[in-house]
């Protein structure tokens, strides 16, 4: 018999019928709701001159997310994290590890752009935590990539420099994440492309090895 006619028989004989629903960690709200409320987000003086925030690009279920630091000009005109040149070069370093964009999920720590690009302010940061921690909490990845010391620091919950928050497996409530330079530091400094290669080997073996 099928589920669908099963289902008309116990229904029109007065019988109840039990769903099993997945548990939602963040206590019933889901990522597009979260979402809205981003946007409608006034906590800091960054959304008197945002264009509009940027939430996240790739796929809800990607094993591995990448978190970055803050929108640029071109993902606060888009909608979408690293969409400018910064973007185009973890597209490429992404592609060196033969992953695409449906691969991860991709977020900031900062949802609107900071002015003229500078660096986020600390309360800016505590203001949007929250937001980046039910990111996380909602997606489950299985592994974390921290692109800059404002996205590993936030991880971390510690003010170390890059040079400390990268080469260790960190945890951050449990999952896995390491820390690599930021896309847009390698465009000033190339030289350093080479260690964010293998950065990016370290991630893709971390997500073979542990099945993830
Ligand atoms: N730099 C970031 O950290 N994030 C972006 O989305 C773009 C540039």
């Amino acid at each position: 018999m099928s589920d669908t006619l099963n289902r008309y028989y116990l229904q029109a004989m007065g019988i109840d019928l039990w769903v099993l629903r997945k548990p939602n960690p963040s206590g019933g709200q889901d990522l597009s709701a979260l979402a809205q409320e981003v946007a409608a987000c006034n906590r800091c003086a960054l959304h008197k001159t945002r264009t509009q925030t940027v939430f996240f690009r790739g796929s809800p279920q990607a094993k591995l997310m990448i978190i970055g630091e803050a929108p640029g000009f071109y993902e606060d005109q888009q909608g979408q994290p690293f969409v400018g040149k910064a973007g185009s070069l973890l597209n490429q370093m992404l592609q060196s590890i033969e992953m695409v964009e449906e691969d991860v999920y991709i977020a900031n720590v900062l949802k609107c752009r900071p002015p003229n690009n500078r660096d986020p302010q600390a309360d800016e940061i505590a203001q949007c935590s929250s937001y980046l921690a039910r990111q996380i909490e909602l997606v489950q990845p299985h592994l974390i990539l921290a692109l800059g010391r404002f996205a590993g620091q936030f991880l971390l919950n510690k003010p170390l420099p890059l040079k400390q928050l990268r080469n260790t497996l960190h945890h951050y409530h449990n999952i896995p994440f390491i820390v690599s330079y930021h896309p847009a530091y390698l465009l000033r400094n190339p030289a350093d492309k080479k260690k964010a290669y293998f950065d990016l080997v370290t991630a893709k073996k971390l997500l073979i090895e542990n099945s993830c």
